[in-house]
């Protein structure tokens, strides 16, 4: 089954509680939180994820570009979110903070950017109930889909297969409807979509229209 994820970021600032309800039916929504430090790019922080999640019924899929995750995380999951990525470029200790995110409740998941290989984090893969593969640089909507990542998809998913685990994969970054197949066929069931739903003129209909593509 895929999922699909609309990204906030896209929507209109001034108005998120009926950016998120706009989306309702989508599976989780993507909250991408960047601190102009891991990231060049200032997005929003803990007060404004607790407003929102008390706005939606969707649940939240935090994507943490920022520093010092380690010391973030359990502030977001007290905040409403359901789901929490990490950088594993910036957590100090991605094992702990792993352990911590689901000890709190919430699903713990790892982010590659585009240069970083999987093959080293082979090993923490148990620890995880989502892998996100980046397939943009991070820190801004509305880029080019990176079709060199799809052979890291895919590498990455027969990975998981190898040790016989349930992860969930996850894409972030120019995916829409030109590019959801191509992801879904290497292997990913997470689909993140900022300007390819918020930039459509029914944002529920692009959600429809993503996950079908991706089932076919
Ligand atoms: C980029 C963010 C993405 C972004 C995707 O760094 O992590 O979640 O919103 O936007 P699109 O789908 O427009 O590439
Ligand atoms: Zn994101």
């Amino acid at each position: 089954m895929a999922l699909i994820n609309p990204s906030i970021l896209s929507a209109d600032f001034a108005r998120l509680a009926e950016e998120a309800k706009a989306v309702e039916g989508a599976d989780w929504l993507h909250v991408d939180v960047m601190d102009n430090h891991f990231v060049p790019n200032l997005t929003l922080g803990v007060p404004v994820v607790e407003s929102l999640s008390k706005a939606t019924d969707t649940p939240l899929d935090l994507h943490l570009m920022i520093e010092d995750p380690d010391r973030w995380a359990p502030q977001y999951i007290e905040a409403g979110a359901g789901s929490v990525t990490f950088h594993v470029e910036a957590a100090a200790a991605p094992v702990r903070l792993a352990r911590e995110i689901r000890a709190k409740g919430a699903r713990a998941s790892m982010a590659l950017k585009p240069a970083t290989p999987i093959e080293p984090y082979e090993d923490l893969l148990p620890e995880l109930d989502m892998l996100l593969i980046m397939t943009v640089e991070p820190g801004f909507g509305g880029q080019a889909f990176l079709d060199i990542m799809l052979p890291k998809i895919r590498r990455t998913r027969e990975l998981i297969s190898r040790h016989g685990l349930e992860l969930a994969l996850q894409v972030d970054g120019g995916v829409s409807a030109e590019t959801i197949e191509r992801c879904a066929e290497a292997g990913a069931d997470v689909f993140v979509a900022g300007s390819a739903v918020y930039g459509a003129d029914d944002p529920a209909k692009a959600v429809r229209d993503l996950r079908e593509k991706a089932e076919t």
